[in-house]
């Protein structure tokens, strides 16, 4: 591909609408990890939260502005002074940052939620703007719910905000209604009524399956920055995917007449560390890095493939990192080789967490002979997600019963110095030890979603949990891993109730746009 094609930017908000999935609550080190590893992915920017909603985001976002080097880190404000002030205090850090700064435009919103003139929405964009490029001037404004809002008004909205410094135009698809020839007209107006200087982005959301496409209709038409979030996770039913769109500029790129800077070979890697610290897993058949996307069933394909691969092929497993599951570590091996094993997997963690890591490594390694790079990747998964200071520890769980015998669970969980010793009966051995948990914990849980999988395949693959809990009012998730399916399950909902005890006590409730 010659050097002069269009570079389109890739603009990953994983962190920001991604978390805003339902369920999803990732802790500061799951944030900064994924992070880094959107900096190895080579994404343009990072949106790293929505600096005002809560205390714990500000400290994510500062994290990664201050940690992370190679993306422009940003954050989200509403037009208003106090989001902004905010988010420049948690991004002044990072070395090159971005305030992406948005209000509703479109009549419903702006009658039923903001309670907002005309008149009132322009003045609010012309002053937030401003106030935004005082501090830097990378600014980005999005009209929300652009693909509803009356045209004349959308462009008097943009027009006020380039005025006034911006120097990305956003438009989104917020409720994901627009489709993509009507997606493509809109952007392109756009493009013809904002200078050349000034880039168009698109933000899709996939209520009706067409985030990906409406955001190419919006590249063809002259968007030259895509707002993505890695396996197209967000609001709802989610955002344009990352590695959708990602493949499609790298195999039809010349057709489209662009390019994008991302290193694909770490795709694969991305997208598995994201279904394992937000325990939204990915559909087998999703294009690019579902399980099955490179599968072949068929005699008459999987002939094709072995003879010419590009027979059925259009893209190369290899070039996005799908490799084979290598067997890696035993259980004689020592920290050195667990650290530079974690390496090869592109996972670097701070000592503690390395050191909670390979703690965990051993007690399975002697359970299991062998660990493979995604068993690794699994327990680094279970590590960053579980508490900073876990306040219980699981000690032990005994569980017994069968077809004839009610099953039956007894925990040991340490609290300081403290033991404390409870037993449940439950519907099965797995509800058991979490009735257990629940009595020790001494706190009222609802088991929301439950799902279990095995890290690798055969009988000897750890089982891997992930639960979703309503702790008195308040989502979270837990990860398991272990051996056996009822200690992951036991792990995970801990795990789960560790993370409300600890959120609770450090931040209030958390806005989001
Ligand atoms: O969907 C949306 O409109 C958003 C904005 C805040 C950009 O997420
Ligand atoms: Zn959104």
């Amino acid at each position: 591909m010659p050097d002069d094609v269009d570079v389109v930017r890739i603009f990953d908000t994983t962190l920001r609408d991604g978390e805003q999935a339902p369920g999803i609550a990732l802790t500061r080190a799951e944030k900064v990890e994924i992070a880094e590893q959107l900096a190895q992915l080579g994404v343009d920017v990072i949106e790293a939260g929505f600096a005002i909603s809560s205390e714990g985001e500000f400290e994510a976002v500062r994290e990664i502005a201050t940690s992370v080097r190679g993306p422009v880190i940003a954050s989200l404000a509403r037009v208003t002074p106090g989001d902004i002030d905010r988010a420049a205090e948690a991004l002044k850090g990072a070395e090159r940052w971005r305030i992406h700064t948005f209000i509703s435009t479109s009549d419903i919103h702006m009658q039923d939620m903001l309670r907002m003139s005309n008149n009132q929405v322009l003045n609010a964009i012309r002053e937030g703007v401003e106030l935004a490029v005082s501090y830097t001037d990378d600014v980005e404004f999005s009209a929300q719910d652009a693909t509803r809002t009356e045209l004349g008004f959308l462009l008097e909205c943009f027009k006020v905000a380039v005025d006034a410094g911006a120097t990305t135009i956003n438009v989104p698809d917020t409720v994901g209604y627009a489709m993509p020839h009507e997606f493509g007209e809109l952007v392109r107006t756009v493009r013809e009524a904002v200078p050349d200087r000034v880039v168009i982005s698109t933000h899709c959301h996939n209520d009706l399956g067409l985030a990906v496409a409406n955001s190419l209709a919006g590249i063809v038409n002259g968007a030259r920055q895509v707002e993505v979030a890695v396996n197209g996770i967000g609001e709802r039913a989610g955002n344009c995917s990352l590695e959708e769109i990602a493949m499609i500029v790298r195999t039809r790129g010349q057709a489209l007449g662009v390019r994008h800077g991302l290193n694909i070979r770490e795709i694969v890697r991305t997208s598995r560390l994201v279904s394992m610290t937000t325990g939204y897993s990915v559909q087998p058949n999703k294009s690019v890095v579902g399980s099955s996307a490179f599968a072949h069933e068929s005699g008459i394909h999987q002939h094709g493939v072995l003879s010419n691969r590009a027979t059925y092929e259009i893209m190369d497993p290899l070039e996005i990192g799908l490799e084979g599951n290598r067997l890696v570590l035993g259980k004689h091996s020592g920290r050195h080789a667990f650290a530079d094993a974690l390496q090869k997997i592109g996972i670097e963690l701070d000592q503690e967490h390395l050191n909670r890591a390979f703690a965990r490594f051993k007690e399975l390694a002697d359970r299991k002979i062998q660990l493979t790079d995604q068993d690794l990747a699994a327990i680094v998964a279970e590590e960053l997600g579980s508490a900073e200071q876990d306040l219980l520890v699981l000690e032990s769980v005994v569980v017994g019963g069968g077809t004839h015998l009610q099953p039956r669970a007894t925990v040991h969980l340490r609290k300081g110095d403290e033991t404390i010793e409870e037993s449940a009966m439950g519907d099965g051995l797995i509800d058991a030890a979490m009735g257990a948990i629940q009595r020790a914990a001494a706190v009222e849980a609802r088991l929301v979603s439950f799902n279990v999988s095995s890290v690798t395949g055969g009988s000897d693959a750890l089982g891997d949990v992930v639960v979703q809990l309503d702790v008195e009012g308040r989502r979270v998730t837990g990860r398991g891993v272990a051996t056996d399916v009822v200690e992951a399950s036991a792990r995970a909902y801990l795990a789960a109730i560790n993370r409300a005890l600890q959120v609770s006590s450090a931040e209030g409730e958390k806005i989001t746009p």
